[in-house]
């Protein structure tokens, strides 16, 4: 009777390494598999080493087997061992060609099964927003940063960036494959260039969660501002916001969200990259197939109208284009962190002293952290020594507000700030709206894309003193600006003083 449990060619040092590291990478995954089950794994590293890096040593080990059985099968031939080829014959009836028949069926279907399930969680993992924000993420910090502190926080990036279906999910993964390769050998742009080439139209990412037919009304907004003067003044803004859009049945869509009307169709031609110069609108009805070309008057575009790829239909991310990576200014950062009480507003001029600080230009995140520090302790010791000493525990606390601001809007290594990634909803500190309504913009008929204040919104009140008591809700107020400045206000282009730093 045979000693041996398996055929003689399987006893070989190559054949017994191969199964020993599959047996280990087997286990480990399957152990894994199970954790993930029990307590679900969020580790993004341990994804990589569970989902691509395990069963790639599976495999290999796999392999190794009959590669071993094949050397050692040869050497018999050499040695003049075996004579002849002659195919393996099988017969159920040895007990070690059963335990080998056994071993290899099972240890088949354990990987069929291991793998289907691996290819499918690879496939989840490879979507997951652990994946896109933190595998690469010194590359991704600015954008997974801002979007874990924007509406669409619990938003997978995928159902922005991707959307349903195998042909984006294709295309993505192929382009990804020249971004992991750009990111590891370095040749990566800083900042991430903006607006993403093709990124897939609205269409078929906002319009899976957003009805763009569903009636908004007025959405009243208030805007808080402190002044840089001493007293660091409150200046607010309260207002009803126009967002309309279509009803059901009526015969027209109204107010700001009518430009993604299903009848209607806006195309433009930017100038520039960041699409933030756009001297040529053309406004289509699609039922008439009535069109309206407006045109920039102050800086027309040479010859006549341009054509193809240049032109781009607008749709929700032409306004909402940071709905998920809204890098704040200093300038509002700051007054966020005054209204919640993060930096005290009695400290003498805070607001300026905290702007100024987060907006130099700093190398690292190391040279912020002490940047920030110095320049505002600094400021108090020289400017208000008396103040400084018995303030100390506030004005500390307005540093730590102020860093935490920095580290949360501005990113150096990246290059990612405000001023890189312009926000096109308003006009306050970027042309946003004014790209179109600023006024110059008009028909061969010399008719106006409209800029009065009153097209988008209505002022409910403003200032820090008493509000009138009778107000036409109709028309609201007219606006006032805090400090004399005359006219200049004028036509909306609050962005030609206001960038986010001292006007
Ligand atoms: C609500 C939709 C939405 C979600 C969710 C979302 N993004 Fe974005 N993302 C956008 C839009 C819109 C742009 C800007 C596109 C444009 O202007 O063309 C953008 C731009 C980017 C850019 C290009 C650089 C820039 O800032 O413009 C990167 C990188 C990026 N997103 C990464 C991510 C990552 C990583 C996640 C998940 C952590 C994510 N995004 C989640 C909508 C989204
Ligand atoms: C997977 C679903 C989903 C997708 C896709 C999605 N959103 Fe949203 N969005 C939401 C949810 C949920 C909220 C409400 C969040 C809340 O109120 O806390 C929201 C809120 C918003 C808001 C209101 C934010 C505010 O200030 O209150 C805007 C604007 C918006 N989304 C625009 C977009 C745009 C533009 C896109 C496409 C680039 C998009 N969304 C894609 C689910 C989605
Ligand atoms: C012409 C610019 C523009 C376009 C195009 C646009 N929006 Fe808006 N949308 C706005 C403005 C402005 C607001 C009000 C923003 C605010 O007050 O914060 C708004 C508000 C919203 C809100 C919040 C409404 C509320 O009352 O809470 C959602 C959600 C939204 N938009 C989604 C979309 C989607 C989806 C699309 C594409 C179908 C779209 N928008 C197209 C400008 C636009
Ligand atoms: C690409 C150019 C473009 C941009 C950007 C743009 N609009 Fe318009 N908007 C138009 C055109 C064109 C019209 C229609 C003018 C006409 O035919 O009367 C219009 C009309 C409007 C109307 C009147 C709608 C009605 O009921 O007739 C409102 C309100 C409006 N826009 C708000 C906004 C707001 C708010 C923004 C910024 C968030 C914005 N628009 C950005 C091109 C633009
Ligand atoms: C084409 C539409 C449109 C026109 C015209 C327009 N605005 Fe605005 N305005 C907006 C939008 C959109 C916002 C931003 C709302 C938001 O962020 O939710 C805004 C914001 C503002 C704010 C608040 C800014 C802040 O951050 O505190 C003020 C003040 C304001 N507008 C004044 C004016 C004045 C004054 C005029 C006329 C000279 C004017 N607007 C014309 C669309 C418009
Ligand atoms: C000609 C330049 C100029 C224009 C245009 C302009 N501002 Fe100002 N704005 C200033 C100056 C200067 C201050 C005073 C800054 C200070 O010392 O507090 C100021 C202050 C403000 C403040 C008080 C908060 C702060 O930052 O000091 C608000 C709010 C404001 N402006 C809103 C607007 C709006 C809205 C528009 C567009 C409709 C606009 N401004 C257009 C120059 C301008």
């Amino acid at each position: 009777m045979e000693k041996r449990k398996l055929p003689r060619l399987a006893y070989n040092w190559t054949s017994a390494a191969g199964a020993l590291i599959a047996l280990v990478a087997g286990s480990v995954i399957i152990f894994l598999l199970g954790v993930n089950l029990i307590i679900g794994i969020t580790n993004p590293y341990l994804g990589i080493v569970l989902y691509l890096l395990l069963p790639v040593f599976l495999v290999i080990g796999l392999i190794l087997i009959p590669l071993g059985m094949y050397i050692k099968w040869r050497a018999w031939q050499r040695t003049g061992e075996i004579p002849a080829f002659k195919w393996p014959s099988i017969d159920l009836n040895i007990r070690r060609h059963r335990n080998a028949a056994l071993i290899f069926i099972l240890g088949s279907l354990l990987f069929v099964l291991v793998s289907s399930v691996g290819i499918y969680q690879a496939y989840h993992f490879t979507d997951s927003v652990a994946f896109c924000g933190t595998v690469c993420h010194k590359v991704m910090k600015p954008e997974y940063t801002a979007y874990r502190k924007s509406p669409h926080a619990r938003v997978a990036c995928v159902s922005c960036h991707i959307g349903p279906g195998a042909g984006w999910y294709a295309k993505s993964k192929i382009t990804g494959l020249y971004q992991v390769y750009a990111v590891a050998a370095d040749v990566y742009p800083r900042p991430i260039p903006t607006p993403i080439k093709d990124l897939r139209p609205a269409r078929e990412t906002c319009e899976e969660c957003h009805w763009p037919s569903y009636f908004f009304g007025a959405r009243q907004r208030q805007f808080s501002h402190y002044r840089y003067d001493e007293a660091n003044t409150r200046w607010t803004i309260n207002m009803l916001v126009k967002v309309g859009g279509s009803i059901p049945g009526a015969a027209r869509a109204s107010g700001i969200h009518w430009h993604t009307d299903k009848d209607i169709r806006i195309e433009y031609m930017p100038r520039d990259k960041k699409r933030q110069d756009i001297p040529w609108v053309r406004v289509t009805e699609r039922l008439t197939g009535k069109s309206t070309v407006y045109q920039d008057i102050t800086n027309p575009l040479p010859g006549t109208a341009p054509g193809g790829a240049a032109i781009r239909t607008m749709d929700c991310m032409d306004c909402h284009n940071r709905p998920s990576h809204d890098f704040h200014s200093p300038d509002y950062a700051v007054d966020n962190a005054i209204s919640t009480g993060q930096i005290d507003r009695s400290i003498p001029e805070i607001k300026l002293t905290a702007v100024d600080a987060m907006a130099k230009e700093y190398k690292s995140e190391q040279e912020a952290e002490s940047g920030i520090t110095n320049s505002i302790t600094g400021f108090y010791r020289n400017k208000y020594p008396e103040q400084y000493l018995k303030n100390v525990q506030e004005i500390n606390n307005a540093v730590l507000a102020t860093r935490s601001a920095y580290n949360t809007n501005v990113f150096p290594f990246m290059k990612a700030r405000w001023a890189e990634y312009p926000n096109n909803i308003g006009h306050f500190i970027f042309r946003g709206c004014m790209r179109c309504h600023d006024g110059n913009h008009k028909s061969s008929a010399g008719e106006a894309i409209p800029n009065d204040c009153r097209t988008c919104h209505i002022i409910l009140a403003q200032g820090n003193g008493k509000q009138p008591e009778q107000l036409d809700l109709r028309t609201g107020l007219d606006f006032r600006h805090p400090v004399d400045i005359g006219d200049a206000w004028k036509g909306g282009v609050c962005y030609e003083c206001h960038t986010g730093v001292r006007p």
